[in-house]
């Protein structure tokens, strides 16, 4: 990410900045059966409002992906890849995706008169950006969003192993409500608490500092870790699921589903928790 100022410095009305474009097969796959586990309703709804990969990257592997795993549930889900870098767009639409538009352009999401959307996933986005432009690339987004519909905002190792996301949910006033935070391991390496603060979204990182919300999260995520070792517990799965119970008992809002755990998704509901970006 070079050194804008503001997100429309370029002036091409397109709101951000081509940055590097690395992606992989499968990298994503983890984050869409999230979306299909946790946000089922919405992705099954009838409608033509969009799932919407922002920033695909250079190959159009994630967004194919996407597609392909969510029509699973919903047949005539419409799905709109949106990039700024006008070659990456052009080699997307030269791939001849199935039912699958790519477009140009930024966090504005460059939609048609009468066009909404009810997911924006946006991996390996906004970690390449400052983190003031955080709130403004949100703003820019939630337009497009309709009622009920979430921007789904994260950063992920290069194989998408490990991933860490932001949810955000747009109320009936019109308003994003910052709803949740998700963290996924996929139980191939040691597990640790320690594995996710480099992930973290954008606008927590700054964040892991003693007195914020996020910092003190981490820190009772680390005890009871701790704590669950001493108890005798060793596998990754074990110390996975015994640290979200343990985190649930230190009264964090913690979903304690098996489909969620099992799968090595951790969700913390962050309301009141933590503040908006
Ligand atoms: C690292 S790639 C991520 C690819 C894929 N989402 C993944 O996670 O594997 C980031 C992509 O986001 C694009 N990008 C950055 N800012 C953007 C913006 N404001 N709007 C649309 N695309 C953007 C970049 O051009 C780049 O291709």
């Amino acid at each position: 990410m070079n050194d804008l100022q503001d997100l429309d410095e370029l002036g091409q009305g397109r709101k951000g900045a081509i940055t590097r474009g690395k992606t992989a097969p499968n990298r994503l796959r983890s984050a869409d059966l999230y979306l299909a586990l946790a946000h089922r309703l919405l992705v099954s709804a009838k409608g033509r409002s969009f799932f919407c990969d922002l920033g695909f990257g250079e190959d159009v592997f994630t967004l194919a992906q996407s597609a392909a795993i969510l029509r699973r549930i919903n047949p005539g889900l419409p799905v709109l890849g949106v990039e700024i870098d006008p070659d990456r767009v052009e080699r997307a639409c030269a791939a001849g995706l199935m039912d699958i538009e790519a477009r140009l352009g930024g966090f504005e999401l460059p939609l048609k008169a009468g066009e909404s959307v009810r997911i924006v996933r946006a991996f390996n986005v906004l970690r390449q950006y400052k983190a003031f432009y955080y709130r403004e690339a949100l703003e820019l987004m939630a337009p497009a969003l309709v009622t009920g519909g979430i921007i789904f905002e994260g950063s992920s190792s290069p194989w998408g192993d490990i991933w860490c996301a932001n949810v955000f949910k747009k109320n009936s006033q019109g308003l994003l409500d910052y709803d949740s935070l998700v963290f996924r391991f996929a139980f191939k390496e040691a597990f640790s608490p320690s594995l996710f603060p480099p992930l973290l979204p954008r606008n927590l990182i700054e964040k892991m500092v003693s007195g914020e919300a996020v910092y003190c999260f981490f820190k009772v995520w680390e005890e009871v870790f701790e704590r669950s070792r001493q108890l005798g517990v060793r596998s990754n799965q074990g110390l996975w699921k015994s640290t979200a119970r343990m985190l649930a008992e230190q009264g964090f809002g913690i979903t304690l589903q098996k489909r969620f755990l099992s799968r090595g998704l951790l969700i913390l509901n962050v309301k009141g928790l933590f503040q908006w970006p």
